[in-house]
């Protein structure tokens, strides 16, 4: 039988795109219905032709090799941060992550709970989204070494080797952090895992640029701002500034990787193509991280799925997380010219367009992305 999220990417899409629903639906059965995201390792089929140059006089963007030369010059050494802190992840009086932005918090049952029992609630909490930050940045790794083969351009081959570096070690950090500090792993949420697989088995270059630089880090950087805003752990705090500085030149370079082949190359067909399939990923993003494996473990027994969809969807900490994450996300898809007025109402049903004015990767400062986060 097809999971729910599988028939609403099929019947979801009605009188929409039916090939981006096509497009999506390999994903959607090796994630939903396979469950394949649970399995130890998997390998994935990506299918892009990698681009040679013997000419080397195809820069493209000039851009491009502005962001690799600051990508040389801001590189960190994880070895540096502050790994001999200490960190209790279950102390409820000096909070790794704030205890009321738990999704179950203004639930009964999680009144009725002990102290030491909302302490191990609040280290699963902290555990799933760092977890799902890991998984996500593992999918980032090879997303950006596809990019590095696939694009057309020198200076954007350049520049991402850099982000290759900049991945691997965010994977060890989130890695290390989960291991050492936490001691605690979540497997990958299936919505998170349905989009890397999607991006990942598609042969076009610019699904993988889409997929990954503008949406799912896009997301990163609302999740990763959202931790550092509310979180007081100090080496937390520190790993993740230096995380998201790195990811502020990720997006950018997204963003001045697909605008002009958005909106000066590619036909109109095409870009309408890619228009929906942002869009869907935009729905999937939206309501979709719902903690079910925190669920599963600590409340299956306790309640129906559907009432912890409702508690969550209406939590504080999703509505913080919906905020953070498309007040980055509609400003870029608008810069690379995805939100067009043919769009537009779809994202406006979803009461997403509110974001639209905002700033874009491309002009946003580090400060900024730190203060608004
Ligand atoms: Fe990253
Ligand atoms: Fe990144």
């Amino acid at each position: 039988m097809l999971e729910t999220s599988t028939i609403d990417v099929i019947t979801g899409m009605a009188g929409r795109n039916m090939k981006v629903a096509f497009d999506l639906l390999p994903s959607a059965l090796s994630g939903f219905v396979l469950q394949e995201g649970k399995k130890r390792d998997i390998g994935m089929h990506s299918g892009h032709e990698i681009h040679y140059d013997w000419s080397y006089s195809n820069f493209g963007n000039p851009e491009f090799m502005n962001l690799y030369k600051k990508a040389k010059k801001g590189q960190w050494d994880s070895d540096d941060l502050l790994w001999n802190t200490d960190v209790d992840p279950t102390n409820l009086d000096f909070q790794i992550f704030p205890e009321k932005l738990q999704p179950m918090y203004n639930h009964p049952s999680y009144r009725k709970l002990s102290k030491n029992e909302k302490g191990k609630m609040l280290h699963s909490t902290v555990s799933w989204l760092l977890s799902n930050f890991l998984h996500g940045e593992q999918g980032a790794l090879y997303a950006a070494s596809m990019t590095v083969e696939a694009t057309p351009w020198m200076g954007a081959k350049y520049y991402g080797s850099t982000q290759v570096m900049d991945e691997a070690r965010h994977v060890e950090v989130f890695q290390k952090y989960l291991d050492t500090k936490l001691n605690k792993l979540y497997q990958i949420n299936d919505n998170l895992f349905v989009i890397i697989h999607a991006l990942t088995t598609s042969s076009e270059w610019d699904i993988k640029f889409l997929g990954m630089q503008i949406m799912i880090e896009g997301l990163a950087l609302g999740a990763f701002g959202m931790m550092y805003r509310f979180s007081k752990e100090p080496l937390l705090r520190e790993l993740l500034k230096n995380v998201i500085s790195d990811e502020a030149r990720h997006v950018h370079y997204g963003v001045e990787a697909l605008r002009d082949y958005y909106t000066k190359e590619v036909p109109d067909y095409k870009r309408r193509e890619r228009e929906d399939w942002a869009f869907e990923v935009s729905k999937l993003l939206r309501d979709r991280f719902l903690f079910i494996e925190f669920y599963e473990e600590n409340f299956g027994h306790a309640m129906s799925r559907k009432e912890w969809i409702d508690t969550v969807v209406n939590s504080e900490i999703m509505s913080e997380f919906r905020r953070m994450l498309f007040s980055r996300l509609i400003p870029n898809l608008k810069a690379i010219g995805l939100l067009t007025d043919r769009i537009k109402p779809r994202y406006e049903e979803l009461g997403l367009l509110k974001f639209e004015d905002g700033k874009a990767a491309d002009k946003i400062t580090l400060n900024e992305l730190l203060a608004a986060a």
